[in-house]
């Protein structure tokens, strides 16, 4: 089966406050776009990247515009491809390895639908007004992160069933699970972080020197 890789990549990075797109950003010498795109490439048949209106890179792969939300993003980017299985990632999550890859890519085929994930470590809780609500079951809970990968056809449905309701996800794996599918949770990796604030870019850049090693 052939599979893609589709990185949304056209988020503003608002949070991140540098003022240029998030996925440009130089992280040690590589975009995290780059990152994400050498991560991946040698994995799948072709990738394919969302980039904000009037952005583009100097690279081989695919590039599209994306939208105003990270869902409209990989609706465009699931347009862009044929491949009988995709793999999405965030941009924002630079330090993929190929064990957590070969892992989606190995429970995919069979499950149709799969994210990484890891168990929660930290204790939860549900907040009401800034204070403690209610404690929320730590044994049952996983932390989602991407990449995820569905059967394209899958996944192009449930976007496509979202758009007629209006139904808006944080990711793929809620609009799957949403329409039907069971999604299977594959262990993922607390390196798989994503980059959202400057708290998070200063982790990154003491980790990408242990990475890039
Ligand atoms: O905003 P957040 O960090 O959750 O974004 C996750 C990923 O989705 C990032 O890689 C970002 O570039 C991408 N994104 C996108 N289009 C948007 C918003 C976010 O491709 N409109």
């Amino acid at each position: 089966p052939r599979f893609a890789a589709l990185i949304p990549a056209a988020g503003s990075g608002s949070r991140l406050g540098f003022g240029i797109p998030k996925a440009l950003v130089d992280l040690q010498g590589k975009t995290l776009l780059e990152r994400a795109i050498e991560n991946l490439a040698p994995l799948v048949d072709e990738v394919v990247v969302a980039l904000p209106e009037g952005q583009s890179i100097e690279s081989p792969v695919k590039q599209i515009v994306g939208g105003n939300t990270r869902q409209d993003s990989v609706f465009r980017l699931l347009q862009a491809t044929e491949a009988d299985f995709v793999l999405i990632h965030d941009a924002a999550r630079p330090f993929l390895g190929a064990k957590v890859l070969e892992r989606i890519k190995g429970r995919v085929i069979q499950s149709g639908a799969v994210t990484a994930a890891l168990p929660a470590t930290d204790t939860l809780v549900h907040s009401s007004g800034g204070f403690w609500g209610y404690l929320v079951d730590r044994s049952k809970t996983w932390a989602v992160q991407t990449p995820q990968a569905f059967r394209r056809t899958l996944i192009l449905d449930a976007h496509l069933k979202a758009l007629q309701e209006g139904f808006e996800a944080t990711d793929d794996a809620g609009l799957a699970n949403k329409y039907g599918s069971n999604v299977e949770l594959v262990l993922g990796d607390s390196r798989l972080f994503k980059v959202t604030t400057p708290a998070d870019f200063e982790l990154a850049t003491a980790f990408a020197q242990l990475w890039d090693q």
